[in-house]
Formats: structure tokens, C-alpha cells, sequence
């Protein structure tokens, strides 16, 4: 297959480059760089053998994107490139929209007629589900409680009505909304890991702060209703999410639309988290405790056994311990990120 990855430059769509070039499919990436890394890019094209094309270029200029896809005539897209902040997506909500939302209408007017698109959903579109929803399942009430998680319901309701559209005139097409829990972990093989500026997520500003890399990290709330106070997440190794979407790509044919849920379906605190980053580095974490950040739910983890059902996708990652071993030995291995590869 001939398959279009935007945002093929950040740290999940690297990894589904990767796994494409590894099935044998012909790639094009898309990035314009803004939070990727180019070097991600560069280690995969020993193993392209040609088959990797990048183009530098922001999914917001329309026609070099339309440009761009219809030289390489996709059979499939993969739609990652977005900007993926809660707290940032607060302060500046209308830069949100306009990647998130007037990016993704670009990349889909581009792709007009590609038969399948999968698209980069989120947990965050639930928002705070009622408890009797947790476990969360595809039919608890999407109501985000933040303009990230609305830009991506957005972009749900964006591809549902198209596709329906297309549908009724006869040119269906199938798509696919994969609704992430917490991404982490990286490839197994060492060549790509997780490296944000600024870093968000908690398991590399864990590791970071176990190495001395970065001071102590806050642990924001130690009330919530959860065992220890702290808040409940679910994480999923990239490479195990990245199976998820070959799965959809097997599954998409004309006229599906598919929405689902990857998580592991477990959840851990943040607690624990940070204990299991401090015996696979070897030293504790250095924490603070910090007050409750608003708008962050108790607890969310999925129920993911419609994606088990209906495509047979399970997390194959044993637990916690792989994810953040994982993470840890590629933060070891590259302690300035991509800029030290
Ligand atoms: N990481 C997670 O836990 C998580 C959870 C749920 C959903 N997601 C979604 O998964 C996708 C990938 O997330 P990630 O963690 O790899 O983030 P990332 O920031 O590493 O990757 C996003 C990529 O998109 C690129 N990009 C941003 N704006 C662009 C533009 N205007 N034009 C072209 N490229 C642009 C960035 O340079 C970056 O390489 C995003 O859509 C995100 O919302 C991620």
C-alpha cells in the first residue's frame, strides 16, 4: 500500500513510519517540524530502501499538501499531525483550531477518494465520564472538558459526516477514530523513542528526573477519590497502539466507519508510575507534592473490548514495567533526545 502518515515526524507517527516501512508499504510523511524531529526521519530511511519519501510541510498550507498527495496517490492516510497539549490547548485554543481542525479539513479535502483514513481521536473527547462509564466504553457521552479534546471530537464529526456524504453519492470510503488512552513506551528495537519540547507527559519527565536531567517532578493532587490520591491513568505502548492501527487499515473497507478505544484497559496511578520509573532507573524519583490540577479527571482507562471483538487488537505489552523499561533504556541511550543520535 501507498500510505500518507502526517505528522510522520512526531513520536507516535514515527513509530507507525517505521512499522509501515517494516510491512513493506510505500510511505510519504508529513511534518512540518513544529514539534518533530527530522533525525526520526533520517534513522528510519536505512531500512526504506527508497520507499520513504518527506515532504516538510504544514498541514495548514493547503495547496502544497494537496500537491504533495496527489503526486504520491495514497491508498491510505494516516492522520497524526496535531498539536497535543491540554494546558497549552487552553491558553491559545484558537492555534488549536486552526491545526487541529482547519489542518485536518486540508488533509482530508486532499485526500478526497482515499479509501482509508484513520484518524488520531483521544480519551480527552470523554472529558470526566461518570463513574458507572469507568471502565470507559465507546458509548459513554463525549463531552471534553478542554479545546484539545473538542478539536478532536471536531475531527470526529468531521470524518463521520463526510464519510456519510461520500456514501450517499456513491463514493464511500471507510474511516477509522482511534481514541489513544496514554501513549508511552518506545520502539523495541532502540531507533526511536519520545523526545517533546516542552515534555508533558509523566513517564519521561519521571525518567528525566530520576537521571538528574530535570528537577523534581510534581505530583499534582494527592486527594482524588482513587487507593493512594492520586490520579488513574491508562498507558499503551506505542508499538502496541501502532498494531491497533494496522488492524483498522486490514479492517477499513468502503463505507466503514469504525470508532474504538486503545488502551490496555488497566489503570495505574501516578504513584505508581513513578515507583516503577524509580526501580527500573535504579534511583527514586524526586517528587513534590502539588495541589489538583483543574479540569483532570479522577480516574480514566479504557474498556477495550470492542477493539479485541470486532479486529482482535490487545495490548501485548505484559504491563506497566515493559512500557517505562522501554522508555527508560531509550532516554539512557539518547540523553539529548534526537539532537545526540
Ligand atoms: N501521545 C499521546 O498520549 C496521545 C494521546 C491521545 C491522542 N494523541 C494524538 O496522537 C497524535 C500524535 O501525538 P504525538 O504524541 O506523537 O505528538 P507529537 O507532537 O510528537 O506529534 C505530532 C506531530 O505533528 C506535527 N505537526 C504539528 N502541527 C503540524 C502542522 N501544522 N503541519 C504538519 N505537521 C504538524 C508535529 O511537528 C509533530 O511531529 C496527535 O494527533 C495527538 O493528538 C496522542
Amino acid at each position: 500500500m501507498r500510505c500518507l502518515v502526517t505528522g510522520g515526524a512526531g513520536f507516535i507517527g514515527s513509530h507507525a513510519v517505521k512499522r509501515l516501512l517494516d510491512d513493506g508499504h510505500d510511505v510519504l510523511a508529513i511534518d512540518d517540524l513544529s514539534r518533530g524531529h527530522a533525525e526520526a526521519i533520517e534513522l528510519l530511511r536505512p531500512r526504506a530502501g527508497g520507499r520513504l519519501a518527506f515532504e516538510r510541510c504544514s498541514i495548514q498550507d493547503g495547496d502544497r499538501l494537496g500537491e504533495a498527495v496527489r503526486a504520491f496517490a495514497p491508498d491510505a492516510v494516516l492522520h497524526f499531525a496535531a498539536l497535543a497539549y491540554v494546558g497549552e490547548s487552553v491558553q491559545i485554543p484558537g492555534r488549536y483550531f486552526a491545526v487541529n481542525v482547519s489542518g485536518m479539513l486540508n488533509v482530508m479535502h486532499a485526500c478526497h477518494g482515499v479509501e482509508r483514513f484513520v484518524f488520531s481521536s483521544s480519551c480527552a473527547t470523554y472529558g470526566q465520564p461518570p463513574d458507572e462509564m469507568i471502565p470507559i466504553p465507546e458509548t459513554c457521552p463525549q463531552a471534553p472538558l478542554s479545546p484539545y479534546g473538542r478539536t478532536k471530537l471536531v475531527g470526529e464529526w468531521m470524518l463521520r459526516d463526510c464519510a456519510r456524504a461520500q456514501a450517499l453519492a456513491g463514493e464511500a470510503v471507510g474511516v477509522a477514530m482511534l481514541r489513544y488512552f496514554n501513549v508511552a513506551g518506545a520502539d523495541r528495537s532502540g531507533v526511536l523513542g519520545e523526545d517533546h519540547e516542552p515534555e508533558t507527559h509523566l513517564i519521561p519527565l519521571a525518567i528525566d528526573a530520576a537521571l538528574g536531567r530535570r528537577d523534581a517532578l510534581t505530583i499534582f493532587g494527592s486527594d482524588y477519590p482513587t487507593p493512594d490520591g492520586a490520579c488513574v491513568r491508562d498507558y499503551v505502548h506505542v508499538e502496541d497502539l501502532i498494531d491497533a492501527h494496522v488492524a483498522a487499515l486490514d479492517a477499513l473497507r468502503p463505507g466503514r466507519v469504525l470508532a474504538y478505544n486503545v488502551g490496555s484497559g488497566r489503570g495505574h496511578s501516578v504513584r505508581e508510575v513513578v515507583e516503577t520509573v524509580g526501580d527500573v532507573v535504579g534511583t527514586p524519583v524526586p517528587t513534590i507534592e502539588g495541589a489538583r490540577r483543574e479540569g483532570d479527571p479522577p480516574r480514566l482507562f479504557a474498556d477495550p473490548s470492542k477493539i479485541e471483538r470486532e479486529l482482535g487488537w490487545k495490548a501485548r505489552s505484559p504491563g506497566l514495567r515493559e512500557i517505562v523499561g522501554d522508555a527508560v533504556a531509550w532516554r539512557k541511550a539518547h540523553p539529548n533526545g534526537y539532537s545526540q543520535s
